[in-house]
């Protein structure tokens, strides 16, 4: 029997992965029926199709939810990982919830992941390169129903693509998405659906073309507090000489980043607080660095984040904050909070020292001192 993980492929250039689907050997599927209670075994599928009826609630009702997680190879590339699967298989589990369909029980999960990676295993990058393995777990209602109910049967599948990292290692431009509300206050914000996330596209590509990288969302009611970046979780970082804080959002809309729990354990390891709380908009300027924390994204350093506002609205920041160093305008209307200025394209000391221990981890250099890696 060959050995086991296979070299990498030589039919990818490894130097520049990027962030697209590139075709690999096939995809795991799992059938669960509500008559039976049970799931079926693990089944290979050679390709990346799905064989799904037109009328499934998946594709009309948006009865559909996915996960996010990472495979890397350690030292050598003799050994495969997957970070924090059994995170990912509870929250999906709480998506399954909140879109009415049946969790997939965690060992059902882990299983499924770890046989995406083994049959796809020439895919994941190599070592050296830092990149990974993205696995794409989803689960949707499959089949056909016409009126409001769940139906019968519901597919899990586990796609799996080597990725680099979404928005690149450079700081990212974020604008406030103030026009459009991602969920509503006691709306689905915090299951990873997908409806979550295809009305904000448009919204994306619109700011994309201006020249900002991320948007970020508010809360839905009053546009006060922050909630997360479209992409990614957000992480604001108070600084009061030696004394480390990062300060996440404490809000019911935002899912429950893995990236972003990480980190925060690993500050307390370095002995940093962290404070899980509202997060109000007229306090951004006082961070000292601010990034965005996801599987794809990695740990996004944030450069600056504007806001389109009329300068005489009770929230602009112009008139309150006048002479702190980081709000300025630029434009009538426009309001910007920098951390790291134009041409500096190094994260901030708080983001780097977080990000390599936490690359080191999930790539082997570093003792697993949290039990985070799985092992394939
Ligand atoms: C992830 O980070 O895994 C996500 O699902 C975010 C997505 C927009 C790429």
């Amino acid at each position: 029997m060959a050995p086991f993980p296979p070299p990498p492929v030589n039919t990818i250039d490894w130097s520049n992965v990027g962030f697209k689907v590139r075709e690999v050997n096939g995809h795991i599927e799992s059938t669960y029926s509500k008559t039976t209670g049970k799931w079926t075994p693990l089944k290979f599928v050679a390709d990346p199709f799905m064989r799904i009826h037109g009328m499934a609630p998946a594709l009309n009702y948006g009865q559909q939810a996915y996960e996010g997680l990472k495979a890397f190879r350690g030292p050598d590339d003799t050994t495969i990982s997957i970070f924090r699967a059994d995170r990912n298989a509870k929250r999906l589990q709480h998506s399954a919830e909140v879109a009415s369909m049946p969790p997939v029980p965690e060992d059902v999960f882990l299983a499924a992941c770890r046989a995406a990676v083994a049959l796809n295993a020439g895919f994941v990058p190599p070592h050296a390169t830092g990149a990974a393995m993205y696995i794409r777990p989803q689960l949707y209602g499959s089949s056909a129903q016409l009126g409001l109910n769940p139906p019968e049967e519901y597919v899990f599948a586990v796609f799996v693509v080597p990725t680099g990292v979404y928005h690149g290692v450079h700081p990212v431009k974020a604008l406030i998405l103030d026009e459009f509300d991602r969920t509503a206050p006691r709306g689905t914000g915090n299951a990873k659906l997908g409806g979550n996330y295809a009305p904000v596209l448009r919204w994306s590509d619109a700011a994309r073309a201006e020249g900002y990288g991320i948007t970020l969302h508010l809360d839905s009611a009053k546009h006060e507090e922050v909630d997360e970046f479209s992409t990614s979780g957000f992480i604001g970082v108070a600084r009061h000489g030696d004394e480390v804080t990062l300060v996440v959002p404490d809000s019911t809309s935002v899912i429950d980043s893995v990236t972003s729990s990480s980190v925060q354990e690993i500050a307390r390891s370095f002995g940093w607080k962290v404070e899980k709380r509202p997060i109000k908009y007229s306090e951004i300027p006082d961070f000292s660095e601010v990034f965005a924390a996801g599987t794809a994204a990695g740990l996004v350093p944030i450069r600056s984040i504007t806001r389109r506002i009329d300068p005489s609205s009770s929230q602009s920041l112009l008139k309150t904050r006048e002479g702190h160093g980081r709000v300025s305008s630029a434009k009538q209307g426009e309001e910007t909070i920098t951390f790291i200025a134009d041409g500096v394209e190094d994260a901030g000391e708080v983001c780097l020292r977080l990000l390599s221990t936490l690359k080191g981890i999930q790539l082997g250099k570093l003792p697993d001192e949290f039990g985070w890696r799985f092992e394939v």
